[in-house]
Order: structure tokens, then C-alpha cells, then sequence
């Protein structure tokens, strides 16, 4: 995080650690969405030098790791439900939901809070359960407005599985940078959704290099 007002004594908070644990061998379910490469959000430059690997970049973006960096902190008043209170990204949950769930699955938080969780399952076709042991207005207020966090998570997920996300693509066209289309002769993927990485041979996603950068 940046631009953070220092706390007296102490490091600024900015992460949450999240736990994932798996019945048995194998998850059930692991579909981790995949991420754009980062750019500049003024001029849509690299913020990352990929050399002459361009070409072997996986157009439907980079792999997921283990660190997060690009889920800020509920700050913004038009997106805080709720005052005071520790909440939760849509963005999160989104990423955890989508990762380890199918539609139809039921999901799980008993600690409701904002109902981040429950919101963003219900817009999933997920079935849920949660329990809040403080006031529940804030959720129910939120369900009758979830129009809201709907059309935000439309917004956030229309920028995953592809490298360069349409609006992001048209900048770079228009600024005369590298885009997937133009550093691969024949690259004619469907980058619009996370469904087309089906289309896209196992052999030839082998092929596909950066996925870590
Ligand atoms: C960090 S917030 C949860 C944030 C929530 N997942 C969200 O994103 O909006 C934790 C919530 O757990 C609630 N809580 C704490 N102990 C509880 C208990 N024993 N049963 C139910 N809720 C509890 C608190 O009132 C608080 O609202």
C-alpha cells in the first residue's frame, strides 16, 4: 500500500494472512483466476521488463501465487459498507469463491460482518450460510442493494484471464506498445474469458512462459 498515514510505534498493517486447507489429497475444486500483467495506470507501459519472452506470455494472463498484491483495503466511502469495521474485499472474496468453488457449492463464513462473503456467493450462484453475532442491517441492507456489488465485480472481473484486458489493450494499441496480438503471428485466442483457457491445447499452454513474472 502506499500514501498510508505512519502509526506511532508500529508497522502499518497491509496484509491478511488466509489459511486454506483441503479435505483429502486433492481440492474438489481449483480454478485460480488469472491476472493481467501489471501495467501503468497513466501510460499503460511494462512495469515489469519481459525481454524477449514477450512472445511467450500466456494471453490469458499471469498464474496466481500465494501473495496478493493487487487487493487494496476497503478504503473508499463508495465502497465501505461499513464503518469502523474490518471489511473485507469484494475482490477477495471473489478470488477465494471463484478458486475453490463451482456454482451450486455451498460456502461458509460465520463471521458475517459487512456479509462481503454472503454477497458475493449469492452474485455466484453459490448457496451460503453465515452467522453475525452483532447487528445484521448492514447485510440486509446490502442484499437490497446488491446491484451495487454486482455491477463493481462485473467491473473487476472483466480486468482477469487476459493479459492485456480490452481496455487496457486499446490504450497500449493507441501508445504503440507490445500487445499479445502483436508479438505472436498467429495469436488468435479468445481473451475474454477464463472459459477460453479450454481452448487453449495443454501442450501449447506448456509452452507459455512468464507466468510467474
Ligand atoms: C472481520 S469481520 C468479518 C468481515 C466479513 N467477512 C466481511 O468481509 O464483511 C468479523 C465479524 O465477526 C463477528 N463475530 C465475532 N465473533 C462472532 C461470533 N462468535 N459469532 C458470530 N459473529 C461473530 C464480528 O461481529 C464481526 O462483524
Amino acid at each position: 500500500m502506499k500514501n498510508n498515514m505512519p502509526i506511532q510505534g508500529r508497522l502499518y498493517p497491509s496484509h491478511y494472512s488466509l489459511l486454506y486447507f483441503i479435505k483429502g489429497e486433492k481440492a474438489n475444486t481449483f480454478e485460480p483466476d488469472r491476472l493481467p500483467a501489471q501495467t501503468c495506470p497513466k501510460c499503460f507501459g511494462d512495469l515489469k521488463d519481459y525481454g524477449g519472452y514477450k512472445r511467450k506470455m500466456n494471453p490469458l494472463g499471469v498464474n496466481l501465487t500465494d501473495v496478493w498484491y493487487d487487493i487494496p483495503p476497503v478504503r473508499h466511502r463508495k465502497y465501505k459498507k461499513r464503518n469502523g469495521a474490518n471489511e473485507l474485499s469484494i475482490k477477495i472474496l471473489d478470488r477465494i469463491i471463484e478458486l475453490s468453488t463451482k456454482e451450486g457449492d455451498l460456502v461458509f463464513d460465520p463471521f458475517g460482518g459487512s456479509g462481503t462473503t454472503y454477497v458475493i456467493a449469492e452474485i455466484k450462484n453459490r448457496k451460503w450460510i453465515g452467522s453475525e453475532i452483532d447487528n445484521c442491517e448492514i447485510i440486509k441492507d446490502r442484499f437490497d442493494n446488491i446491484s451495487e456489488d454486482k455491477q463493481h465485480l462485473v467491473n473487476i472481473r472483466e480486468k482477469l484471464n487476459s493479459l492485456f484486458p480490452p481496455a487496457v489493450r486499446r490504450e497500449r494499441e493507441k501508445n504503440g506498445l507490445w500487445t499479445v496480438e502483436s508479438v505472436r503471428k498467429n495469436g488468435t485466442h479468445d481473451l475474454k474469458n477464463k472459459s477460453s483457457k479450454e481452448t487453449i491445447e495443454p501442450a501449447q499452454q506448456l509452452k507459455f512462459i512468464g507466468d510467474d513474472m
